[in-house]
């Protein structure tokens, strides 16, 4: 739209004569904050920019993929892509409990963002997704206070850059849309909201790539039978979890003691209050026998009925 092209053109001149000839850097999460950040200073300055995305093995099925096709072959943007997994999975090995999970995970970011910028020289400038929610939550009361919510792009208070923070005074939707403008493709434009610890909380208790797996699966099946449902754009937020349950089963005539995987989808408008989403059944009939059919280890599938509160949307 034109005030959306207009914002861009005003914010382009403004990261040019902030930057001069230096150079930036900034996280790429997979969120639509950062990738609009990058796409917007992309746009201003080309290759005085450099992203670094950390690959943490918690982003499901294809967003990795997605974020690669996006920013380094379309964009063809200087493009760090860091595979972390082993070492996050190291890290959590053993972890259980959810706060401290967010803590290891969190952690580990600034530990692997730390030495993947130390090899960048002569960086002056770090660009951030800040916005306007970002800078009014962070004086109130949030869930913060129910849960620590790191989010994967928190960076050390001491590293020695100047901040760019072009989306500070822009709401969700018009951070949307700028994305949109700048040619960012629709599943980034229009991702809802994840957690920086990403799918860390969506495996509940500990964390192994085998559960990994069983949950990116079953969410891949569930986010595709929402979007042929048409309902991607009207439900919040919906995701598998893998509770640590086992349950008794029947398949092709033989017993089987397999994992249960949990569904949850919410209507919120801010994510501090929600409510389950009265998905069809037939919809949800279709869900559970492809996630039985298609995921192995997977012999039943529950849905989650709790609203929030008493419930918080993630499991963890
Ligand atoms: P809860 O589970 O507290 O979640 O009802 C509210 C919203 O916040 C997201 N969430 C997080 N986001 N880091 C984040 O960046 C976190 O640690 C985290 N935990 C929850 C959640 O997905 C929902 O949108």
């Amino acid at each position: 739209s034109w005030t959306m092209e207009r914002f861009i053109e005003i914010e382009v001149e403004k990261i040019r004569a902030q930057v001069g000839d230096k150079k930036v850097l900034c996280a790429l999460s997979g969120g639509v904050d950062s990738s609009v950040v990058a796409a917007l200073i992309h746009r201003a300055i080309g290759d005085q920019l450099t992203c670094i995305f950390v690959d943490h093995g918690l982003l499901r099925k294809g967003e990795v993929e997605s974020v690669v096709d996006t920013f380094s072959n379309r964009f063809n943007m200087n493009f760090v892509k860091v595979d972390a997994r082993k070492r996050f999975l190291d890290k959590l090995k053993g972890v259980t409990d959810p706060e401290q999970k967010r803590k290891t995970i969190g952690n580990e970011f600034i530990y692997v963002f730390d030495e993947e910028s130390a090899k960048l020289k002569g960086i002056d400038f770090l660009a951030q997704g800040t916005i306007y929610a970002d800078i009014i939550e962070s004086g109130t009361a949030t869930s913060e206070t129910i849960k620590s919510h790191h989010n994967v792009g928190g960076l050390p208070e001491d590293m020695e850059f100047e901040l760019i923070e072009p989306l500070k005074a822009l709401f969700k939707d018009e951070v949307r849309a700028v994305g949109a403008a700048l040619g960012l493709p629709s599943e980034i434009v229009h991702r809802q909201p994840f957690p920086g610890p990403g799918l860390g909380v969506r495996v509940l208790g500990e964390i192994t790539e085998a559960k990994l797996d069983i949950v990116r699966e079953a969410d891949w099946i569930l986010r595709d039978e929402i979007a042929k449902a048409g309902l991607d754009r009207e439900i919040w937020q919906y995701f598998a979890v893998l509770p640590d349950i086992r349950s008794v089963g029947v398949r092709d005539g033989k017993r089987s003691y397999d994992y249960a995987v949990g569904i949850r989808a919410v209507h919120s408008v801010d994510g501090m209050t929600a409510d389950w989403a009265r998905v069809p059944w037939d919809v949800l009939e279709k869900i559970s026998s492809r996630i039985t059919a298609e995921v192995d280890h997977v012999n039943r599938v529950v849905y989650d009925i709790t609203a929030k509160p008493p419930g918080t949307i993630e499991w963890e």
